[in-house]
C-alpha cells in the first residue's frame, strides 16, 4: 500500500467538477459545494446523478427528508459563489438570502447564475458511514436563468490550481476538519435501504 497522502492525491484524479447542491425543507433552503458528483446513467432518456454528501453538513438532513436536490455545474469565474456556499454552513449564515435563485419544479432552489442545472429526485441511497451517496433521477434541467450555457465548467483541478491565495488556509483547515469527522464515522455503516418518499 502506498502512503496515505499519496493515495489521497491519486484519488483526487477521480473528483468531479465543482458543483453547487441546493436543497429545501418547508421554509428552509440551502446551498453547498461538492466535487463528488457522478453521471450515474448512460441512458439519455433516464438521466441519473449520484452525489456524496457528508452527514455533518446541514444539507444532508434537508436532502434526506425532502428526497430532492438541485445540482448546478458552475463556471470558472464563480469562485465567489463557491467560497460563499462551500466555506460556511447554513448553521452560521442563511447563504441563499444573497444568491439569486428561484424555486424549481421539484421545489429545490435553482440558482440563476450557473452553467447548467439539474433538478433530481432521490431514488436510492447508500450509507458510507461518514456520508450518504444519493442516487437521483434528473426530472428538470436548464441553464439557471439563461437559455444558453456560457463560459467553461469549473473542474476540481482548475479550482485547486486557481484558488485565490488568501482562501487557501481556510480551504485546507476545513478539509482537515472534514477528514477528521469522516475518519471517526467511516466504519459505522448502516445497511438499511432508502425508503422512497412517494
Ligand atoms: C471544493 C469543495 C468541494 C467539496 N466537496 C464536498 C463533497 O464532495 N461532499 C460534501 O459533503 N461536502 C463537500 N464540501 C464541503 C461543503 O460544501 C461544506 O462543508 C459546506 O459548508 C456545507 O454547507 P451546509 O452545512 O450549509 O450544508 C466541499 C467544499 C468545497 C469548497
Amino acid at each position: 500500500m502506498l502512503p496515505p497522502d499519496q493515495v489521497y492525491q491519486l484519488l483526487r484524479n477521480l473528483t468531479s467538477p465543482v458543483v453547487a447542491i441546493t436543497s429545501a425543507r418547508g421554509n428552509e433552503k440551502n446551498g453547498m459545494i461538492i466535487d463528488s458528483a457522478i453521471r450515474a446513467s448512460i441512458v439519455p432518456t433516464i438521466p441519473r446523478i449520484a452525489i456524496f454528501i457528508h452527514k455533518f453538513n446541514y444539507s444532508h438532513g434537508l436532502i434526506t427528508e425532502s428526497g430532492v436536490f438541485g445540482l448546478h455545474l458552475l463556471r470558472t469565474d464563480q469562485y465567489d459563489l463557491i467560497h460563499h456556499l462551500g466555506f460556511q454552513s447554513k448553521r452560521a449564515v442563511d447563504k441563499l438570502e444573497t444568491v439569486p435563485h428561484r424555486t424549481g419544479r421539484l421545489g429545490v432552489p435553482v440558482l440563476e447564475e450557473c452553467y447548467a442545472h439539474f433538478e433530481c429526485r432521490v431514488v436510492n441511497a447508500m450509507d458510507t458511514g461518514s456520508s450518504t451517496c444519493f442516487l437521483g433521477n434528473v426530472e428538470a434541467t436548464g441553464h439557471g436563468g439563461t437559455s444558453m450555457p456560457r463560459g467553461d465548467v469549473m473542474t476540481a483541478a482548475y479550482f485547486r490550481a486557481n484558488l485565490p491565495k488568501e482562501w487557501k488556509p481556510a480551504y485546507e483547515r476545513l478539509l482537515a476538519e472534514a477528514q477528521g469527522h469522516a475518519q471517526k464515522a467511516s466504519n459505522d455503516i448502516s445497511y438499511e435501504g432508502w425508503k422512497p418518499k412517494r
